[in-house]
């Protein structure tokens, strides 16, 4: 498994280049993107150059309904215990929607029902261990929009992402714990990248200065607990945990 750190920086921008080295490495040709909603990860083109299905899963008809033409759409709930489609992607990935779902046990196990047998499933989502993604779970909704207006601005808050709660469940660096849950699931986890930082203060600047120095530090001296961001790459090795377990009747 291979574990690495760096800012937030480097996750936001190397996002697109580490979902299509994926696939070129992979040689994936399904692919399914959960959340994509309004806003699908990859162009159109790259698509059809390489001559790749794209399933664009997502909740809300509405936010489906403003991805541009030309996506095949999927309406469907992740968490849904029927899903319509299982056993056929090469790769199942998200982009800020891990932390968006009340059963992150259920949204691993149902991503890993999409996957074929060695499939690869990729998320990229903030973790709850910075002070921002904190406050937003720990304070009721209207607190915790104001504190980060005041330190965000009004715009950003205006912004799509506000309007989508969230939960953080099992949104963690790369910590043992988290390791053994999704490897409960029958995943095989080939990396886990923990990112520090964020520009939730970039606003206000004296806090600012002292978050990126916090953050230096951080790279410097990673510890996995504290992390803001993380990518998750990982494999379908066997049967998800809650088949297993009924199989041979063992404790959860
Ligand atoms: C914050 S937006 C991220 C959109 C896009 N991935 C991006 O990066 O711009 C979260 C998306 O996840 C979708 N979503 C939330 N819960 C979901 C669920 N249970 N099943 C499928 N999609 C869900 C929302 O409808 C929304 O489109």
């Amino acid at each position: 498994m291979e574990i690495h750190y760096g800012t937030f920086e480097d996750s936001w921008f190397g996002f697109e280049p580490m979902l299509m080295r994926l696939i070129a490495e992979r040689n994936v040709r399904h692919i399914c993107e959960i959340g994509g909603g309004a806003n699908p990860a990859l162009p159109l083109d790259y698509l059809t150059e390489r001559g790749i299905e794209y399933t664009v899963l997502d909740i809300s008809k509405e936010e489906l309904a403003k991805a541009p033409a030309g996506y095949r759409t999927l309406h469907q709930d992740i968490l849904s215990p029927a899903l319509a489609v299982h056993d056929r992607f090469d790769l199942v990935f998200s982009r800020m929607v891990a932390e968006h779902v009340n059963d992150a046990r259920r949204f691993h196990g149902n991503v890993h029902r999409l996957l074929r047998a060695g499939g690869t499933a990729f998320h990229y989502f903030p973790t709850l261990m910075a002070v921002p993604f904190m406050a937003n779970k720990v304070l009721a909704g209207p607190v915790s929009r104001w504190l980060l207006t005041m330190v965000q601005g009004e715009r950003e808050q205006m912004g799509r992402h506000a309007k989508f709660p969230a939960y953080y469940k099992w949104c963690r660096g790369p910590i043992p714990r988290q390791m053994r849950r999704l490897q409960r699931l029958g995943y095989l986890i080939d990396a886990y990248h923990g990112f520090f930082g964020h520009t939730y203060y970039a606003r206000v600047k004296p806090l600012y200065e002292i978050h990126r120095a916090l953050t230096r530090m951080l790279i410097r001296h990673p510890v996995p607990a504290v992390t803001a961001y993380a990518y998750l790459v990982m494999r379908k090795v066997t049967a998800p945990y809650a088949e297993t377990t009924r199989a041979t009747g063992s404790p959860p």
